[in-house]
């Protein structure tokens, strides 16, 4: 094979490759058209627009910087890709108290004002596209619903809890200021890591990242337009 050829053979590989995984998906992703929900299928009207409520482009940003993505993924992936959909609380919650069963795929507009769809490169961790559900559940159990405070403790120290003490995720104690106390205890203070004359407070990072984490509960119906309904008798029966 003269080197001709096969710079070109490698130029047309690279390329096709480049064009398939690349260039296809950004111009299909790019601009999203609106997804109308339909009467008849989904019982509902109006555009489909994932609800989400929060500093979602800093705290997509911090989550970034500091690396999240490469232990924690952001995917409830197809049941042909995985069991996502199956596992407890991962897809949504089985057993939503006022809605029921909330379980749902994800699709590319729930990463909607965020500058890159951050669904992550390994899954050391647990997914976290419901992280903030699984959250409010178990509060709900423990009756307390202080969730920005439950968030902020696995951020300063993810082993606070002596049933944690062996738990992976890195500290984060970078992200919150110790200030010293003369008087008042100032509202922002967190409820552990304090000393008789200090107390920790959040950073403008870490108070974006706990309000992008509170976000994700992306378990809101989506249209059948856009997603098949996966489980039990909502499976679309195969003809
Ligand atoms: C080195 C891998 C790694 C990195 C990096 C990492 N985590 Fe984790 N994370 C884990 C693991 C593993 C768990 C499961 C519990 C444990 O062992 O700590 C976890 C648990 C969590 C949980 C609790 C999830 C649940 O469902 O209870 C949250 C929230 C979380 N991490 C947030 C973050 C955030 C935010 C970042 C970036 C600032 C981050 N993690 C970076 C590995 C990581």
């Amino acid at each position: 094979m003269s080197l001709r050829n096969f710079i070109l053979g490698l130029a047309a590989s690279f390329g096709l490759a480049w064009l398939c995984l690349v260039i296809i998906p950004f111009v299909k992703m790019r601009n999203l058209a609106p997804i109308q929900f339909n009467k008849d299928l989904d019982g509902a009207e109006g555009v489909f627009y994932p609800k989400r409520g929060g500093r979602i482009a800093n705290g997509a940003r911090v989550y970034g910087e500091n690396g999240c993505y490469l232990c924690h993924t952001q995917l409830v992936r197809p049941t042909y890709a995985g069991q996502d959909m199956h596992r407890p609380d991962m897809g949504g919650l089985q057993n939503d108290p006022q809605r029921g069963d909330t379980r749902r795929e994800t699709n590319a507009y729930d990463f909607e004002g965020e500058r890159f769809a951050q669904i992550g490169s390994a899954r050391i961790g647990p997914d976290l596209s419901n992280v903030a559900r699984r959250f409010e559940a178990a509060a709900a159990v423990k009756g307390d619903d202080n969730l920005e405070a439950a968030f902020y403790a696995h951020l300063y120290d993810p082993r606070l809890k002596p049933e944690q003490a062996k738990a992976i995720c890195p500290s984060h104690k970078y992200m919150f200021d110790e200030i010293e106390v003369k008087g008042q205890r100032p509202d922002e203070a967190m409820p552990f890591g304090e000393t008789e004359t200090t107390v920790l407070v959040p950073d403008a990072d870490a108070r974006a990242l706990v309000s992008y984490l509170l976000s994700m509960k992306k378990d809101q119906p989506v249209p059948a337009a856009l997603n098949f309904p996966f489980a039990g008798d909502k499976q679309p029966s195969a003809k």
